[in-house]
């Protein structure tokens, strides 16, 4: 196991904590403004060959998160198929900081979480944050309600299987390429609303590849220095190119896609029951009535990531099943005793 250079590592600490470029983001207003919030764009920034992402310090970030707490350290193998399930990919949990240290010869995916917990990448995100909240002109801190930075540390032509998030988030690639497979979430032939509302339930893995809808695919070469913005939903596929890859991915919740997530939610409800539900934004107080509905069930100050958008209908979930737990026992009583 190589060990890490403590001498050339606090020397990028101190050069890092002292040198983070301002402004970090480079982007066409206009841009910001008019599709913040709705598609994708591209931008330019200044974060690429930044020491804060050496692979000496990301190996130490990434022993300093696992120290904390292990989950927020996803390490696993990196030669699998577009349509791979994220939990099927094997976990390479185990000699973290050496993966990372020859992650281009150890076929590895990597994903850091929370890396706000270092106080140098803390400042990176906020840094972040606020330029958009200029380039925007959208007080963005007033609606955010979970703010995390992610950093994706991946080998040669590693694939990030097809998926969705229920957050927006603003990518910055600082070493190698990769492109970006980002497909739009309101084609019902891309993505239906029933897959919507159970990712929301909790099925985060509900999204299947197909490849015949390849094609609708925007595709984004994303360079050392170039970044791009996703909108919440739009589903997305990543391939790596024939070095390494490290981005930094500054990721958000606000109030208002929370409030659209408890409509979805109360929608799986109601299509489990046979009904055609309304999607959210055709009704007001359609729209109003869900939310409230959820709302009662939901933690005011939530904990964590998943409790930001699923405290409601977990806890909805959990009386469901506390109600029918005496009747599950009693059928199961009834059968033993035939
Ligand atoms: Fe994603």
């Amino acid at each position: 196991m190589s060990s890490l250079n403590s001498f050339s590592l606090e020397e990028s600490i101190a050069e890092a904590g002292s040198n983070i470029p301002n402004p970090i983001i480079q982007g066409d207003a206009l841009d910001f403004r008019k599709k913040f919030n709705d598609s994708p764009f591209m931008f330019s920034h200044n974060l690429a060959e930044h020491p804060l992402f050496e692979l000496p310090r990301l190996a130490q970030l990434a022993s300093t998160l696992i120290g904390k707490e292990e989950s927020l350290v996803m390490c696993k193998a990196g030669d699998f198929p577009i349509n791979q399930k994220w939990s099927d990919r094997p976990h390479k949990l185990e000699q973290v900081a050496e993966v990372i240290e020859n992650i281009e010869t150890s076929n590895s995916w990597l994903l850091l979480q929370s890396t706000q917990l270092d106080p140098e990448y803390k400042a990176l995100m906020e840094q972040v944050i606020a330029e958009a909240e200029t380039l925007t002109e959208i007080p963005l801190r007033k609606e955010i309600t979970w703010l995390e930075a992610f950093i994706f540390i991946a080998s040669p032509h590693t694939t990030t299987p097809y998926h969705m998030d229920s957050e927006q988030n603003f990518i910055f690639q600082i070493h190698g390429e990769k492109e970006d497979n980002l497909f739009d979430r309101r084609d019902r032939s891309v993505l239906t609303e029933s897959e919507i509302e159970r990712f929301y339930i909790g099925d985060r893995e509900c999204l299947s590849y197909q490849a015949e809808n390849q094609s609708k695919a925007n595709v984004y070469h994303l360079t050392p220095g170039m970044g791009i913005y996703h909108p919440v939903n739009d589903p997305h596929w990543v391939k790596n190119g024939s070095t390494y890859t490290v981005s930094m991915t500054v990721i958000f919740y606000m109030r208002s896609y929370d409030l659209r997530a408890r409509v979805y939610q109360v929608n799986h409800f109601l299509r489990r029951l046979g009904l055609n539900p309304t999607p959210p934004g055709k009704s007001a107080w359609i729209d109003g009535i869900k939310i409230h509905g959820i709302g009662l069930f939901s933690k005011r100050n939530p904990s964590t990531k998943d409790e930001a958008i699923r405290s409601g209908i977990n806890r909805v979930f959990s009386i469901k099943n506390w109600i029918l737990a005496p009747l599950k026992a009693y059928k199961k009583m009834i059968r033993r005793s035939k």
